[in-house]
C-alpha cells in the first residue's frame, strides 16, 4: 500500500493521479490576475465550495449557453484535473488554453503553491473546517477510495492524522501557514461551519470578495442547487456509488461519534499549541464546534 503514495518535499500524494514530475512542472504554472483560486485541505468541503463558486461566477458573468458549453468542453478536452496539483506534467501547458475566468482548486498550503499564485493579483479563498470533523471525513475517504491505502482502525488513522502522515500533509501545518496570510487583502477565509449555518450569507461574502454581482434570488437559487441532498443526488446519477463516498454526511459534529476522551484532549492540546490565540482560531470558532 505504501507504493500507492509518493513523497515530494516531505508531503505525501496519491501516486496514481499525480507524480513528482507533475509537482515539478507545477512551478511553471502561470496565474492570471482574474483567476479564482480556492484553497482548502482535503475534506474541508472543497467540492461544495467549488460548485458554489462556479454557480456564483457564471451567474455574474452571464455566459450564453454557447459560452457555458465551451467552458465545460474546454475542461474535458484539455483533460484538466479537478485539483491544481493532480494530473500529468503537461497539464499546466494545457491550462493556458482554458477560457477566463478560470476557477482553480488546490489542497496545497502556501509554501507548496507555485510562486505566481501568491505574487499575482488573483484572489484566494481559503476554506477551513474544524479539525475534528475534517479528520473523521478524511478517515472515511481514505478507507473508501481505491487510490488511497486503508487503515485497519480509527485509532491507527488518528495517529497518522495527528502526525501529518496523510496525503497533503498535516492539517495543523496548513492552518498555521494560512493564518500568516489572514490579513492579506487578496485572501479571504471562510469556514465550512459558517456556510452550513447560513449558506446565503456565506455566498454573499464570497461574491463580495470576488466582485461578483448577483441578486437576492440568485443566492437562494444557488443555495438550493448546491444543498447536500441536491449535490448527492446529482453525483449519484453521474458517478453511481462514488457519490456516496464524496457526499457522506455533510454535517457539523459527527466527530463526537469517533473521538475517545483521550483523542479529544490530544487534539484540543495540539490545536491550542499550534493556533491558540490566532485570528484563524477565532474565525474557526474552535470552542463552539470542537468542545
Ligand atoms: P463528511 O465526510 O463529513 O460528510 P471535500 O469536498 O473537500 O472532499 O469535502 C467533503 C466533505 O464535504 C464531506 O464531509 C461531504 O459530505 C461534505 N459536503 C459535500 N457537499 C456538501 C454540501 N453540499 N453541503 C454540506 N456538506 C457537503
Amino acid at each position: 500500500p505504501e507504493s500507492m503514495l509518493f513523497s515530494y518535499r516531505g508531503v505525501l500524494y496519491p501516486a496514481t493521479i499525480s507524480s513528482p514530475e507533475t509537482l515539478e512542472a507545477l512551478k511553471s504554472f502561470e496565474t492570471r490576475s482574474d483567476d479564482v483560486i480556492l484553497a482548502g485541505y482535503p475534506k474541508t468541503g472543497t467540492n461544495w465550495l467549488d460548485q458554489m463558486v462556479k454557480e456564483l461566477e457564471s451567474t455574474d458573468a452571464k455566459y450564453t449557453e454557447e459560452e457555458m458549453k465551451e467552458r465545460i468542453n474546454a475542461e474535458k478536452k484539455l483533460e484538466i484535473f479537478p485539483r491544481l496539483e493532480l494530473g500529468d506534467p503537461g497539464i499546466y501547458e494545457r491550462m493556458k488554453k482554458m477560457p477566463s475566468r478560470r476557477i482553480i482548486l488546490t489542497h496545497l498550503p502556501p509554501h507548496l503553491l507555485p510562486s505566481s499564485v501568491l505574487q499575482s493579483k488573483a484572489k484566494i479563498l481559503v476554506l477551513v473546517r474544524n479539525p475534528k470533523d475534517t479528520a473523521v471525513s478524511y478517515y472515511h475517504f481514505y478507507n473508501n477510495m481505491p487510490v488511497l491505502p486503508s487503515f485497519t482502525s480509527w485509532d491507527e488513522y488518528f495517529a497518522a492524522f495527528m502526525n501529518g502522515k496523510l496525503t497533503w500533509g498535516s492539517y495543523f501545518d496548513h492552518l498555521v501557514e494560512w493564518n500568516k496570510y489572514i490579513d492579506h487583502e487578496k485572501i479571504m477565509v471562510i469556514s465550512y461551519e459558517e456556510l452550513k449555518e447560513d449558506q446565503v450569507l456565506g455566498m454573499k461574502k464570497i461574491a463580495a470578495f470576488f466582485g461578483f454581482s448577483l441578486c437576492e434570488e440568485d443566492f437562494h437559487r444557488i443555495a438550493k442547487k448546491t444543498s447536500f441532498q441536491a449535490m448527492k443526488e446529482k453525483s449519484n446519477e453521474t458517478h453511481g456509488k462514488f457519490g456516496d463516498i464524496l457526499f457522506r454526511k455533510g454535517v457539523v459534529g459527527n466527530w463526537r461519534q469517533f473521538f475517545s476522551k483521550a483523542q479529544n484532549e490530544e487534539m484540543d492540546r495540539k490545536f491550542e499549541e499550534c493556533l491558540g490565540g490566532t485570528k484563524l482560531a477565532a474565525k474557526m470558532k474552535y470552542d463552539v464546534y470542537c468542545k
